[in-house]
């Protein structure tokens, strides 16, 4: 199984412009409990840890940016470039966001609030806590 899941979300479009949203337990497979987004990106990657229970998921709602995803064993990488495709990322996931477009705006809906003790930031701590799994 692919590690890049992408969750296509509906566009409602006329001649007025496009609209799309998503609901929980339909387009999002986790309730929402925190919204959080990313902008004025630069050349710095950015990301570099996993959680040990949040999922997430990312919606570039403007421009682009590359997502390689890692379990600890496989790594593959993503261009989101769709503002009605979203990204989802599980649990145990180590991520790196990288080659952001200067308009690069990504939204992040996610299963919990911030707690820095779910975070993994250290790569041979990630392949320990994924080998356990
Ligand atoms: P971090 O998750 O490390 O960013 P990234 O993975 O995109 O590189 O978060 C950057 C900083 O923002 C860090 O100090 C924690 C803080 N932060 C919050 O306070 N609340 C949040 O919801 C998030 C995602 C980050």
């Amino acid at each position: 199984m692919s590690l890049i899941n992408l969750i296509d979300l509906p566009v409602y479009g006329d001649g007025r412009g496009d609209l799309s949203s998503l609901e929980v337990g339909k387009d999002v497979p986790f309730d929402i409990e925190r919204v959080y987004y990313l902008y004025n990106l630069g050349e710095s990657p950015r990301g570099f840890h996993a959680h040990r229970y949040l999922q997430q998921l990312a919606i570039c709602v403007n421009g682009h940016c590359k997502f390689l995803l890692d379990d600890g064993t496989r790594r593959e990488e993503v261009v989101l470039t769709k503002p009605n495709q979203g990204l989802l990322i599980r649990r145990a996931m180590w991520r790196e966001m990288r080659e952001f477009s200067n308009d690069c705006v990504i939204l992040v809906l996610a299963s919990a609030h911030y707690d820095e003790k779910d975070y993994i930031r250290n790569y041979s701590e990630f392949l320990s806590f994924a080998k356990g799994e």
